[in-house]
Formats: structure tokens, sequence, C-alpha cells
């Protein structure tokens, strides 16, 4: 139901064709971050069915929303940049805003490149507020590929796919190809040892460079998931299946033309950066009650 009304919002016309979103609504820019709690108890009360004509008017109005499975919005920081607002959802049994924080900090500790991403607590409400990588400082937008459009798979079951075609994209389309597959190793595993397995090729996405030659973008939407199987979205290989395991990864490293020694430094690397996990929540003011409550998606405890 959510999900519909946010794509009436904005993506989808009457007739069912895409509107792009130039996340601006009316010619306005996207609302500043003051405006974060007014975003939220509009969002919360269309996700609880208990809006107003006024809430409505208001979102539509502002053309905040991004689609999605969890309520966001576009919002401009307050360097005048712009970000995504991520909200909690009325369903949420656990801090989910913070936990992608926390991934996304920790993800930049093992090397990883990941979207700037920071919790503002707007009337005890925590809002992960995250950068957007497809703006250049002038504001001007860089094309973004998700790897479901790299790989010619937008038609396909997003998970329908592994990492080995992602390396051959890169081999084909990238811009810095070994340094990409490297970091796309890294990911993997960090990946595995927190648990992010909701890693479909949505998730995934490329940033133009120059001449058709494509980068990875920055990591974004990487979460710690406990109870749930510790099964990949996208499969390490074709062989591997779903199968999610350092194991697995290590056993494809050199179709990543990555060698052993290489392999254990980055492994080692990100598993010292996840054992942080605790810490790094905590100074991020998460209680011991909503760390506990991920620990099972942590691998190294
Ligand atoms: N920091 C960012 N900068 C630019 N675009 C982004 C950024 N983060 C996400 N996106 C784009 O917005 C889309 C939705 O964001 P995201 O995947 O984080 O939200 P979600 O609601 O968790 O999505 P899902 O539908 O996977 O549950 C992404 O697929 C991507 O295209
Ligand atoms: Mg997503």
């Amino acid at each position: 139901m959510m999900k519909a009304v946010w794509e009436l919002c904005v993506f989808v016309t009457n007739t069912g064709s895409f509107k792009p979103h130039h996340g601006k609504a009316n010619g306005a820019l996207p609302p500043p971050l003051i405006e974060l709690h007014q975003l939220f108890s509009s969002s919360r009360a269309i996700e609880t069915n208990t809006e107003t004509a006024q809430d409505l008017a208001y979102l539509q109005g502002r053309g905040t929303s991004l689609g999605g499975l969890r309520p966001k919005c576009s919002i401009r920081d307050e360097d005048g940049s712009l970000a995504i607002g991520k909200f909690p959802s009325a369903s949420d049994e656990r801090a989910v805003t913070k936990a992608e924080v926390l991934a996304l900090t920790l993800a930049k500790q093992a090397g990883i490149q990941a979207a700037d991403a920071r919790i503002v607590m707007s009337e005890q409400i925590p809002i992960a507020v995250i950068k957007r990588f497809d703006r250049t400082s002038t504001g001007a937008r860089i094309p973004y590929l998700s790897a479901a459009s790299l790989l010619g798979a937008v038609r396909d079951d997003p998970t329908d796919h592994s990492y080995t075609e992602i390396v051959d994209a890169l081999r084909i389309h990238g811009h810095d190809v070994q340094a990409d597959i490297e970091e796309l190793y890294r990911r993997i595993a960090f990946s595995i040892l927190i648990n992010n397995v909701d890693d479909h090729l949505h998730n995934h996405g490329f940033l133009h460079v120059r001449h058709g030659q494509w980068r990875l973008a920055p990591a974004f939407d990487i979460n710690p998931f406990p109870h749930r199987a510790r099964e990949l979205k996208t499969w390490i290989s074709d062989d591997a299946g779903p199968e999610s395991s350092l194991d697995a990864l290590q056993a494809v490293a050199l179709y990543f033309q990555i060698n052993k020694p290489l392999s254990d430094t980055i492994i080692a690397e990100v598993t010292s950066a996840v054992k942080n996990w605790r810490q790094v929540g905590s100074e991020m003011g998460m209680s011991k009650t909503e760390l506990d409550a991920f620990t099972e998606a942590f691998e190294v405890n």
C-alpha cells in the first residue's frame, strides 16, 4: 500500500509510464534538514493509513519520495548538498536506521568506499541521512546505472545472478578494472561477515566516469540482518549457489585475479573492522539493548 502511494506521488504517471524524478517538485528544491520531522510524520501517517489531506498535500508538494520498500525522502543537507533521509518504519522490530549507518561506517573502516551517512535525531526519531553520491560538488547529476542495468538484467529476477558476472561486466565497461574488482571482493567479504543478505543487483551500482566507462558507485543499502539465513542474494558464483562464506569467496579469488596473500590481507582487514561493531555502534549512540538485537548478524563476535 505504502509503495503504491509513493509511486503514485512521484514515479508513475496515471497512464503507468515512468516519470523521471529530478529531486524537485514544482521547480522547488528538496526540503531542508529542518523539515525532517514533518517529512517523517507525514510518511509515517501514510505508512499506517492515518494520513490526512494535509499529509498527502505536503508530501506531494515537496516531491520527496524515492520509491523503494522503506520510507525515505530527498532532503537538502546543511551544506546545501542532496541527501536521502531514511525513516524508521512502523513495523521495525530493531533500530534499523542506526544499524544501516553503523554498517556504512564499518564498511569505510574496512577500506570500502561507502556512502557518507549519519544519524540525525529528530524529536527522538533516529533518521539516517545519507549523502547522494550521484551529484557533483556543483549539484550536476552523475549518470548512475544499477548492476541490474549494466548486466542487462532489469527484467530478470534481481537475485538470479552472481558476482562473477559483475566482474565480467567490469572487465568490459570498467574504468579502473582491477581496483574495482578488488573493491567488489572486499564488499562481498563485508556482506558475509555482517550478514548483509539483501545484496541483490539493485543494491549495487555504477557511476559514469567518461567515454562509456563506469566505476563502482559507493556502497549503499547495506544492513546487518540477524535471524536471516546466511545466504547471499547475488551468488558468489554459479557454482557457489547462495552460500555466504569466506571459504566460498576465497574459492573464486583467482577469477577476481586476486592472489592468496592479497585475499588474506583483504579478509583480515575486513574482519578486524567488523570486530569493532559494538564499539562503533556504541560511539554512534546505540544502546546495549539496540546492539544486542543485531548480535546474530555479526559473524565475528
Ligand atoms: N547515497 C545515494 N546516492 C544516490 N543514490 C542512492 C543512494 N543511496 C541509494 N540510492 C538510490 O536509491 C535507491 C533506493 O535506495 P536504497 O536501496 O538505499 O533504499 P531501500 O528502500 O532500502 O531499497 P530497497 O528497495 O532495496 O529496500 C537505490 O537503489 C539507488 O538507486
Ligand atoms: Mg535498495
